[in-house]
């Protein structure tokens, strides 16, 4: 039987590897029941815990059946709602979600993304080389949380002489956004935010340019114009979906490999390898650990009865290590292929960044091959706190560089 865990509690992310639990709960228990303690207040009396490749891939699929539209996270599934439901893209389903991602997704063409590509690789190269000349330093700091967001405000057309002021805002809005509480400092960082896409939409209506931005403002959804809203809530969408998840899977791809070293070494050898080795990494790594659904009918999840309105949550930390769909699932292995990780979600909500990130993660891995020739962790690794992100807050490295002849 397996041990009771709560999947609610952010230490327990941080402080436990729970590869151990999630193989227990696939065998014994793949579609189980956490209730909620009332004295949370929560709007839900519990909630599903699913850690099966099959169901997770199955739940996502089908979104009439499982919508995001009532959160799709534990924090607003718990709350009971999610301010952007029918606005944001992730949380709206049907036909208006149909309309928007086919809108959004013209952003998210060859025209949009070779550019961002390219600067994708420029920051990469120049960030990384001052890291390495100076011996080291904390990689999540000095690299992983800036390349992202860089190429976040690219797309969404974020003039130059802005970008350093946007990026601070950002990064201070983003803090702890996988929880429902925040700071005095983080609100009003939110607020700015805000209030400079507003600027930066009314800009783009009157002098439309071919980024993501103008591309909402002129666009129509329903047969009627994009509102102010829905243009707000995309941009955060944007923010929220490719900032912390990407700078995750960077810092923990880095660290994987420094903690296999004969991994690191076939890299190094075979430029062939930065492909395959992308997706392990993403799989690896998994930095969204669940996501959320509201059943919308009664219906049946791996052979378990789930009634019309309970929360679901499907969990990618553990599908991705599932041995039914995986070869070893606990060995990094860079060659891995097949490699059908579950990392960007499944189905109508696939990832609309998954092309950008995986543009960064093999930027790094290029980089890395042409500048070092080993690194190693030098600190403590912190791990964050969080039931919905998963990966290290910090990870202090040295690297050896490339010798030149
Ligand atoms: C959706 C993960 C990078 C934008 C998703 C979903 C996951 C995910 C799991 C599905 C959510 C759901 O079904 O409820 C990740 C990971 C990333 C990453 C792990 C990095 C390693 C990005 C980037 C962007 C982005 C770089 C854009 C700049 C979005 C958007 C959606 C989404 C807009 C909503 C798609 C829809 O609802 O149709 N992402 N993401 N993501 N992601 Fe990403």
């Amino acid at each position: 039987m397996t041990v009771p865990v709560d999947l609610l509690d952010p230490r327990l992310h941080a402080e436990q590897d729970l590869r151990g639990v999630w193989r227990d709960l696939r065998r014994d228990e793949p579609v189980r029941w956490q209730p909620v303690d009332p004295a949370l207040g929560a709007a839900v009396p519990g909630f599903w815990v699913v850690t099966r490749h099959t169901d997770v891939q199955r739940a996502l699929r089908d979104t009439r059946t499982f919508s995001s539209q009532g959160g799709n996270m534990l924090a607003t599934l718990l709350k009971g709602s999610d301010d952007g439901a029918g606005k944001m893209l992730v949380v709206t389903d049907g036909p208006r979600h149909l309309a928007l991602r086919s809108l959004l997704m013209s952003g998210f063409g060859p025209r949009q993304l070779g550019p961002v590509t390219a600067s994708i690789a420029r920051s990469t190269r120049d960030l990384l080389a001052e890291l390495v000349a100076r011996g080291g330093g904390d990689f999540v700091a000095e690299v992983a949380a800036q390349v992202p967001l860089r190429a976040i405000c690219e797309l969404l057309g974020v003039p130059a002489a802005d970008r350093a002021r946007v990026l601070e805002l950002t990064n201070g809005a983003m803090l702890g956004e996988h929880t429902e509480e925040a700071s005095i400092e983080v609100r009003i960082a939110r607020s700015e935010i805000m209030q400079y896409y507003l600027r930066l939409a009314a800009r783009r209506r009157e002098a439309p340019g071919s980024d993501v931005i103008s591309l909402l403002v002129g666009g129509t959804v329903d047969g009627r114009p994009v509102t102010e809203e829905e243009v707000l809530f995309n941009c955060y969408n944007l923010i929220i979906g490719g900032d912390e998840t990407a700078r995750l899977s960077m810092a923990g791809g880095l660290l994987a490999l420094a903690e296999h070293p004969a991994q690191w070494r076939r890299l190094l050898a075979d430029a062939a390898l930065v492909g395959p080795a992308t997706e392990e990494i993403l799989r690896w790594t998994t930095p969204v650990a669940h996501v959320g659904r509201r059943a919308t009918v009664d219906t049946e999840l791996g052979g378990q009865p789930i009634a019309a309105g309970d929360a679901v949550t499907l969990w990618c930390a553990s599908a991705n290590f599932d041995q039914e769909a995986f070869e070893e699932p606990d060995s990094f292995a860079l060659s891995r292929d097949p490699n059908r990780h579950v990392t960007f979600g499944f189905g109508p909500h696939f990832c609309l960044g998954a092309q950008l990130a995986r543009a960064e993660i093999q930027a790094l891995l290029s980089e890395l091959r042409a500048q070092a020739e080993s690194f190693e962790v030098t600190g403590p690794v912190p791990r964050l706190a969080s039931n919905f992100i998963r990966g290290v807050a910090a990870l202090p490295m040295s690297f050896t560089p490339t010798r030149t002849v």
